[in-house]
């Protein structure tokens, strides 16, 4: 056995045991070995590390991020997108296909290992495209995907507009059990629309992503997967209709889940005040209401998850016209603690409802070997200090998209540790590769 480190005096919050309550946690050779109220050992080889005050919690787990290799490496670098996602308490993450070219082919998901290996951080899984080239034509070769190690697939970014292509793929993927996770936005009805078509777009005058746009969308896919009998995961819900459509699918038994991103539960139309380009993303911020039945759908189960989509651009690509800016927010960088400032503080949803949706629930959605502390668990862990105040700062970004609407906004309660695998990758906010 290698060296043993004993957590001690911190409660832990893992809704996957049930449990919010003071445990002490034995590491080693990278799993859980024990937990129990109180652990004494005086043994040498045992490194014991005081967290009195402090919260343990699986680290996190975020379903749907770009991080823009091969092809976009002034956009975000595997490695970057990872030192941000363990800074700030996420260990595992899945990655987008969207790449150039991309992820569509067994090559691909091995690039993206090797550069996940090479950077020594959190746990890299990789989302392939659902068709050859995202261009929505074609199907690719799951089998192959799947055997490099392809945990779903998606053309996200894109919405498959081609219905029977849509059909053949959820028929084809049942046997293989991965999800289908569809990008919800009818592209004839997107058009050329930037922004939610609300009051702010007609003032401003720009042109608009109705919610019919998503919801058309995600009635066409439900009722694919009912038909098919395929495992259908909605990416970033963005309107109240969406959130009625689940909530029928799930209710007549369709294999339907859905995720629903930070800046969507947090923010509305209101950000795009003054031409704002860092509230410019697809699917469009929209209305109050909207998010209310957003964080409505968080609270009842309808939405199963929260997932970032981290999507890192270039400065140049926001610091210009409206219209021609890039789609997208930077948000591993103080996702967590948006979320403990914003939902967790003010009572919105509990801390343990927060783990449950972004780590135990994502694992398990995704059958990853995370989002649990229990004895013989991979020891995947964030430790979070939920007094901490800090001042979002986009210059400090790990990401090297500092792409964000919530630059300046107050937080309070981040990850002050965070471990992969029993080794301490993450402290007091430096990265140790
Ligand atoms: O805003 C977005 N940006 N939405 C997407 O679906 C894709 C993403 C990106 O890749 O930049
Ligand atoms: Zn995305």
């Amino acid at each position: 056995m290698g060296k043993r480190i004993l957590l001690k005096g911190a409660i832990l919050v893992d809704p996957s045991q049930e449990i919010n309550d003071y445990r002490d946690l034995l590491i080693a050779d990278g799993k859980i070995i024990d937990i129990a109220p109180s652990l004494e050992i005086y043994e040498d080889d045992v490194e014991v590390i005081d967290l009195e005050e402090k919260v343990i919690i699986p680290g996190m787990v975020d379903l749907h991020v770009h991080l823009r290799e091969p092809g976009e490496r002034a956009r975000e670098t595997i490695e970057d997108g990872l030192t941000a996602a363990i800074a700030w308490g996420i260990t595992s993450v899945c990655c987008m296909p969207n790449t150039l070219p991309a992820v569509d082919n067994y090559m691909m998901v091995e690039y993206i290992k090797g550069k996940a290996h090479q950077a020594n951080l959190g746990h890299l899984y990789t989302v392939g495209a659902l068709t050859k080239g995202r261009a929505g034509q074609e199907m690719t070769d799951y089998a192959s995907l799947i055997d490099a190690g392809a945990v779903a697939f998606s053309d996200d970014g894109n919405y498959v507009d081609n219905g029977l292509l849509m059909w053949n793929i959820f028929k084809y993927l049942v046997p293989f059990r991965k999800l289908v996770v569809s990008h919800c936005e009818d592209s004839s009805l997107v058009g050329k629309g930037v922004a939610h078509d609300g009051y702010y777009a007609s003032v401003m005058g720009l042109k608009e992503i109705p919610r019919v746009a998503e919801t058309v969308a995600v009635a066409r896919d439900t009722l694919l997967a009912q038909a098919t009998g395929g495992n259908l995961h909605i990416a970033h819900v963005s309107c109240a209709g969406t959130v009625e459509w689940i909530r029928w699918a799930k209710e007549n038994g369709i294999k339907i889940t859905a995720e629903v991103t930070p800046h969507h539960l947090l923010l509305t139309e209101e950000c795009l005040e003054g031409f704002n380009t860092m509230a410019k993303m697809r699917p469009p911020l929209r209305s109050e209401s909207d998010r209310q039945a957003l964080l409505e759908g968080i609270r009842t189960g309808v939405i199963d998850i929260i997932a970032t989509d981290h999507a890192p651009h270039k400065w140049e690509d926001k610091d210009c016209l409206f219209e021609e800016a890039a789609f997208g927010v930077s948000s591993l960088d103080y996702a967590v603690s948006l979320l403990l400032t914003e939902l967790v503080h003010p009572g919105i949803i509990s801390l343990d409802e927060l783990v449950n949706i972004y780590s135990c629930k994502p694992a398990a959605l995704m059958g990853l070997p995370a989002g649990t502390l229990c004895k013989g668990a991979v020891a995947d862990i964030a430790v979070l200090d939920l007094h901490a105040v800090d001042t979002i700062d986009s210059n400090k970004f790990y990401s090297r998209g500092r792409n964000t609407p919530f630059d300046g906004r107050h937080i309070k309660g981040k990850p002050v540790m965070t471990f992969v695998e029993g080794e301490l990758k993450m402290k007091d906010g430096k990265v140790f590769k």
